[in-house]
């Protein structure tokens, strides 16, 4: 007879040990603590006809969007598929959507998805799957409005409510909602401090209010567990590192890339974007991080998973750039034009645009690089990922405006830059800077 989870959806197994587990996985995977795949793996040994652990097992795979993890994804998969058990109608619904996800279809994936977790609203790892993919496919309404649809289906008292809050939190943060996402982020880890994406999210908030001493005290003295053993320790490390960036402390950036940001052995390649994009913003600056770019460009050969994200692949081509190694950089080139303009997710179209612009810049054509960017800036949201790590376009666009002499579009796009965070960050610095120009 099957087993139910916390919150009742029905799970494809009749051991209740293996839904303990399953249990203790949601719960490492929901708070980005280590190591969800090490706790689940044993379970699927011991019980290998549990199709339900087996597509958490490829969720884990498939959400690092690293190419070293998808053969164990498409193992995973087929382990489920293998199964003797019956899947129960859940694991079907759910199966459908990872098996296009795990062919790198992953428009089409998040489709069966939305709907997955319409008819499933406490599926809890699934709603996560699909807040990531909502992310990762630059879809920021449906951040705040997957959650809005499925917290109707939830009570305060049941088992991972707290993690619903702050995935909500941080889907009204990329809509714009900051005193909502700020309260509601608070109070998601005051009913578990261990959930390090309302953290995150409330680190948005001061990020996009440009609240930085604030944001520096949330992530250093006001926040605990999300340093070490966590899957967001580099990404909030990189929070950390734009709010040292806003103060022009480019010393504590550097020091935070070096000691918390730079690959290590475990590197994601969600954390390589992070270091991709911290790197580059140093180098917009004029920081001098030439020495740092070959070890990352080397790790994002390994482990670029070319075409499923317009993000990750633009990030993987900015070390490469950086690095200045041009066969990494024809390859990557290649690999992003290879992609169909077809191709259901977002902003394949705009991909080769975004490619040269890169390019451009690393070659000194700024001009050039700015005429390019321009277009895309007033809707990024197809590129994937939060409005911080976009304004990374935003950024280059100025950069490569004023190193071009263009000294009218870099004044425009300064302005921009500044009147969108007016209500918060001082006018007088405004002031200042368009004095100076
Ligand atoms: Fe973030």
């Amino acid at each position: 007879m099957n087993q139910h989870d916390a919150r009742g959806e029905a799970l494809s197994t009749d051991r209740p040990a293996s839904v303990a587990v399953y249990e203790h996985a949601l719960d490492l995977f929901n708070s980005l603590r280590l190591d969800p795949v090490a706790v689940l793996q044993p379970a699927l040994e011991a019980d290998p006809d549990f199709v339900s652990g087996h597509l958490m097992m490829t969720g884990f795979m498939l959400s690092a969007f690293d190419a070293q993890l998808l053969p164990a994804a498409r193992a995973s998969l087929e382990a489920a598929a293998a199964s003797g058990r019956p899947p129960t109608a859940r694991d079907q619904s759910f199966q459908a959507a990872l098996h296009l996800w795990a062919e790198g279809d992953l428009g089409r994936a998040h489709r069966l998805l939305d709907r997955h977790v319409i008819d499933h609203p406490r599926d809890l790892f699934a709603l996560q799957l699909t807040h990531m993919s909502d992310l990762v496919l630059g879809q920021p309404t449906m951040l705040r409005d997957r959650i809005g649809r499925a917290l109707g289906q939830w009570s305060e008292g049941d088992a991972g409510y707290g993690y619903v809050l702050g995935m909500h939190a941080f889907g009204l943060e990329e809509c714009n909602e900051y005193a909502r996402a700020e309260s509601l982020g608070r109070r998601a880890l005051d009913l578990n401090p261990h959930d390090t994406w309302a953290v995150h999210a409330v680190a948005h908030v001061y990020e996009m209010q440009g609240r930085v001493d604030e944001g520096i005290r949330w992530l250093t003295t006001g926040t605990a567990h999300w340093q070490q053993g966590n899957a967001l320790a580099v990404h909030n490390h990189w929070h950390l590192a734009l709010m040292h960036l806003w103060n022009e402390d480019h010393a504590s950036a550097l020091a935070l890339y070096d000691r918390a940001i730079a690959p290590g052995a475990a590197s994601m390649a969600m954390d390589l974007v992070d270091a991709s994009a911290l790197l580059w913003r140093l180098g917009l600056r004029g920081v001098d991080v030439a020495s740092r770019w070959a070890a990352l460009a080397s790790r994002w050969r390994d482990q670029a998973a070319w075409g499923w994200s317009v993000f990750n692949d633009v990030h993987a081509l900015l070390a490469f750039v950086g690095d200045g190694h041009s066969p990494y950089i024809e390859t990557a080139r290649r690999a992003i034009e290879a992609v169909p303009p077809t191709a259901p997710a977002p902003w394949w179209n705009e991909a080769g645009t975004l490619c040269e612009a890169v390019m451009a810049f690393g070659e000194g054509r700024y001009a050039h690089c700015a005429d390019l960017l321009l277009p895309l800036l007033p809707d990024t949201r197809g590129f994937g990922g939060s409005q911080a790590q976009r304004s990374l376009i935003y950024l280059t666009a100025t950069e490569a405006s004023r190193r071009a002499g263009d000294t009218a579009l870099w004044k425009a796009l300064r302005s921009e830059g500044m009147a969108r965070k007016a209500p918060v960050v001082q006018v007088a610095r405004h002031e200042r800077l368009l004095k100076a120009a």
